[in-house]
């Protein structure tokens, strides 16, 4: 049985379809890497996927049962979306909005117990924002927020986590924090990872497979070697790029040398 599966999935937010003709599965356990170029679909595929919308026509299959039989609370156990945009208006301290991934396992008039404030810390603890926990959320830095939305979603214990480039904000050493993160939770504790990611040589780095999104379709979908070609990117994002292994890291190392005239 696959963590997620997905047939003839189509989705538009007008007339246009955004999302056309997608199908895929990720199998249990792997850390995934969905990237391609701006408005390709990315952010659109995850909201889907983590029933944010319904998709005009296809199916989501989630842990082997149709997403659409699934309670919301049932579904927020199972998945957790870290969204692109973390804006929040709200005057909530830090720790409270990591209690909130908490909620999906209480009932309506349930306070917090030990256990929760003990998955919290923790969550805390793994994304460095301990120290930030009794500060309000508007009154810290972009990058700490980021991690701050992290912890919640960790906290939640889901058996997918879906995150909307959840790096972007980052300085590399946190870039690098986070990825090893996903990663320890990943094989650890065998969460699944579904991340959007800009940077191709991260994705290359961390991902067990990457799927390559454009105009809304699957231009690929495999191995990093597999996806990474010069081929694939050069019809994607429009650029000649060159592709080797890099001497470090022993994966696959793209520089980007110019745009296509
Ligand atoms: N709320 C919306 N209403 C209408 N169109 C939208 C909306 N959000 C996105 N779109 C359009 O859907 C397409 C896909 O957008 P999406 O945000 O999924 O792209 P993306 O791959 O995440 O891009 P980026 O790398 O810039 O985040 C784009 O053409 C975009 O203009
Ligand atoms: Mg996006």
């Amino acid at each position: 049985m696959y963590a997620l599966e997905v047939k003839d999935l189509e989705f538009g937010y007008r007339d246009e379809l955004v999302i056309r003709d997608i199908s895929f599965h990720i199998e249990k356990g792997k850390f995934i890497s969905i990237i391609g170029p701006n408005g390709s679909g990315k952010s659109t595929l995850l909201k889907i996927l983590s029933n944010l919308y319904r998709p005009n026509s296809g199916y989501i299959f989630l842990d082997g049962k149709d997403i659409r039989a699934f309670k919301r609370k049932e579904i927020a156990k199972k998945i957790s979306l870290v969204p692109q945009d973390t804006n929040i208006d709200y005057d909530f301290m830090v720790e409270d909005i990591v209690m909130m991934g908490r909620h999906p396992y209480k009932g309506r008039f349930q306070k917090e117990d030990e256990e929760d404030y003990r998955i919290v810390e923790e969550a805390l603890y793994m994304t460095n924002t301990l120290q930030l926990k009794d500060r309000l959320i508007t009154e810290i830095s972009g990058g700490e927020r980021q991690r701050v939305i992290i912890a919640k979603a960790l906290a939640q214990e889901p058996f997918i986590i879906m995150l909307d480039e959840p790096t972007s904000n980052l300085d590399i050493n946190h870039q690098i924090e986070i990825l090893n993160l996903l990663k320890r939770f990943n094989s650890k504790r065998g969460t699944t990872i579904v991340l959007v990611i800009h940077d191709i040589n991260l994705a290359a780095r961390y991902s067990d497979e990457i799927i390559l999104l454009n105009m809304g379709k699957i231009l690929g979908k495999g191995s990093p070697e597999e996806v990474i070609t010069t081929k694939n990117i050069e019809s994607s994002y429009h650029m000649d790029v060159a592709i080797e292994k890099n001497k470090y890291t022993n994966t696959i190392y793209l520089t980007p040398i110019g745009v296509k005239g």
